[in-house]
């Protein structure tokens, strides 16, 4: 059995996911849709973009008609999650702070999150650090800066190590002699800028990426498993809200996972 999948985010971060479902369901068919229109969502308001996100979730379940729906954007799943639940008799899997593993793993109980500032401010983290975290000095970073820049080294644009390590800085600290030792990537867009993120910190530490433990959850949501490795990818397609042309570096990476870029979603 494949299963028919519609991957969410505000941009292209959400492929951070995707890589993942791909390494164990190549034979998924995908439809990854990207709100360019509305993006970055991480300095919305709550409110009105909750409804946004549901209304266009409405159309665009009607339009793919998915088996599931994975929601791999965190400002997205730690806001929307219920209302897409209690609308549509369909899995939702969505993103959230890894908080509970990055609290596991750190040896100096001192963890950094990176997150846009909407998850920064979310109940739904704030939870997660009183139910998985209450033995670490947790230090929440909500940058606006992040995920644009991101976006923009995802397009093949320059960009300042000056401006990656200004976001990143207020991440690492030190109480009482401790220094932060892990860092959750709390946004899909960060994993691709790991290579950045370790170049410019200012120490070395481990950075939490939750992508390949959602796919996990997919699989076993859907009760699948995964597919031997090489086994032939299916073609997917990726779709951006705002109905503007790929880039040919978005294209180049769209290709990696197995998609082409199509018009308007
Ligand atoms: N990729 C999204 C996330 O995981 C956020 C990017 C944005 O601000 O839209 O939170």
């Amino acid at each position: 059995m494949t299963a028919r999948l519609l991957v969410f985010d505000s941009g292209i971060g959400g492929l951070s996911v995707l890589r993942e479902i791909r390494r164990k369901l190549p034979s998924a068919e995908i439809a990854y849709v990207a709100d360019d229109a509305a993006f970055p969502y991480g300095d919305w308001d709550a409110a009105p973009l909750s409804e946004h996100i549901v209304a266009l979730m409405g159309r665009l379940i009607e339009r793919f008609r998915p088996d599931a729906v994975v929601i791999a954007c965190n400002t997205a799943s730690t806001l929307v999650l219920p209302p897409l639940r209690a609308l549509h008799p369909i899995p939702f899997i969505g993103t959230v702070p890894a908080i509970k593993p990055a609290a596991e793993r750190s040896k100096s109980h001192v963890v950094g999150v990176l997150a846009t500032p909407g998850t920064m401010k979310r109940d739904y983290t704030r939870e997660l650090i009183r139910s998985f975290a209450t033995d670490c000095h947790v230090r929440l970073v909500g940058s606006s800066e992040l995920a644009p820049l991101a976006e923009a080294v995802m397009r093949g644009d320059a960009v300042d190590d000056g401006a990656i390590r200004a976001e990143i800085e207020p991440a690492f600290i030190e109480v009482e002699g401790r220094r932060t030792d892990t860092i959750v990537l709390a946004c899909t867009h960060y994993p691709f800028l790991i290579d950045r993120l370790e170049a410019v910190a200012p120490w070395p530490v481990g950075w939490i990426d939750p992508a390949e433990a959602i796919a996990r959850r997919v699989l076993s949501v859907l009760s699948l498993t995964a597919e031997p490795a090489g086994s032939p990818m299916v073609e997917g397609q990726a779709f951006l809200t705002s109905g503007k042309p790929w880039a040919p570096a978005q294209l180049r990476l769209l290709a990696q996972f197995g998609l082409s870029g199509s018009v308007r979603a």
